[in-house]
């Protein structure tokens, strides 16, 4: 008799898949990314993000309100910093009234409860577009930590529930641990970018940014003298781990559909939550495709978010947040 075991018997229907599906996507996997920029009443599409903006505090604060409605609980921050403000130190960063501080009140006055997570790194405030202080043509670690110790606690001050340091400096999660709690700030959480690849998926976000390490003689042309070789998965393993152990609350491998080995690696190495970045040219290749007729935009994305989920990532930080919720509500 042939096979016993049947496994489309599974298959035969919605009703059964759904009822064996082992992973589903809800608006709580979600953390979305949103860009902040100076001015009144400013929606500027990306270009090679369509149908992403960067958006001036007063629409943020109506956009945060929509993502709640939706049941989207918790946002990232950047912020575009003007050219004009620009230098080797980070002073911007650690200004009071910053953008990116006044962003975070922004958010927490237009919507309390709304989860407030802010980027901490050098590059939107640096003339040269790296995540750290330079000086003869490299990256300095130690100065840099405490550039991003400052940013950090400035952020919390300003309301932020977690940071999310995505720079690459060693020891920078131990440099925010003890700021934060030395300044009473023990409650605010990291959300440590602790297995970041030096990747070429980072294009578009430069572009939203406008944040690209420039190209000058005696400046580290890319950001791979910090960022992990794409080749290494050990690596990712060493720096998670060490994160966790210098006080990191979440972790995350980024970026995303092309790391989903690192992905399920440091879930099942690690015991505190992971998150996933899709990052922008992941964004950018749907769009891209999808616009040419060439791929199901929907079901591409759904796909995409599911094998994240899968690959073991309890949070999933993407662009497409919103259209996903939307699809699936
Ligand atoms: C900067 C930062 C980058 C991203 C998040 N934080 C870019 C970079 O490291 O150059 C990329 C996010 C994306 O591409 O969506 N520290």
């Amino acid at each position: 008799m042939y096979p016993l075991r049947r496994n489309r018997r599974l298959r035969k229907n919605d009703a059964i898949r759904s009822l064996v599906r082992e992973t589903t996507i809800t608006p709580n996997d979600f953390l979305v990314p949103l860009f902040v920029v100076e001015g009144k009443g400013v929606k500027s599409e990306i270009a090679s993000m369509p149908n992403y903006h960067r958006l001036s505090l007063d629409l943020l604060a109506h956009e945060v309100k929509e993502l709640w409605a939706m049941g989207l609980k918790s946002v990232l921050l950047f912020a575009k910093v003007p050219d004009s403000l620009k230098d080797n130190k980070g002073k911007e960063a650690v200004t009071p009234n910053g953008l990116m501080q006044r962003a975070i009140k922004t958010v927490k006055e237009a919507c309390p409860e709304m989860l407030v997570m802010s980027d901490v790194a050098m590059d939107p405030y640096s003339i040269y577009g790296h995540d750290g202080i330079v000086a003869n043509g490299t990256i300095l670690n130690d100065e840099t930590c405490s550039v991003l110790a400052a940013m950090s606690l400035s952020h919390v001050q300003a309301g932020a529930d977690f940071v999310a340091p995505s720079d690459m400096m060693d020891g920078r999660i131990r440099s925010i641990r003890e700021a934060l709690d030395a300044n009473g700030f023990k409650d605010a959480g990291i959300m440590s970018y602790s297995a970041k690849y030096a990747s070429a998926f980072y294009g578009p976000f430069r572009d939203a940014l406008d944040s690209a390490p420039v190209a000058m003689e005696n400046i580290p042309k890319d950001k791979k003298t910090y960022q992990m070789d794409p080749a290494n998965r050990i690596e990712a393993l060493r720096e998670t781990l060490m994160d966790v152990d210098e006080g990191a609350d979440l972790v995350m491998v980024k970026p995303g559909l092309c790391y989903l080995d690192i992905v399920r690696e440091v879930r099942n190495t690690v015991d505190v939550p992971l998150a996933v970045y899709q990052v922008s040219g992941e964004y950018a290749m749907i769009k891209a495709a999808a616009e040419k007729g060439w791929l199901d935009h929907d079901a591409v994305m759904m796909e995409q978010l599911i094998a994240m989920k899968r690959a073991g990532a309890d949070i999933i930080a993407s662009y497409f947040a919103k259209e996903a919720v939307q699809l699936i509500s």
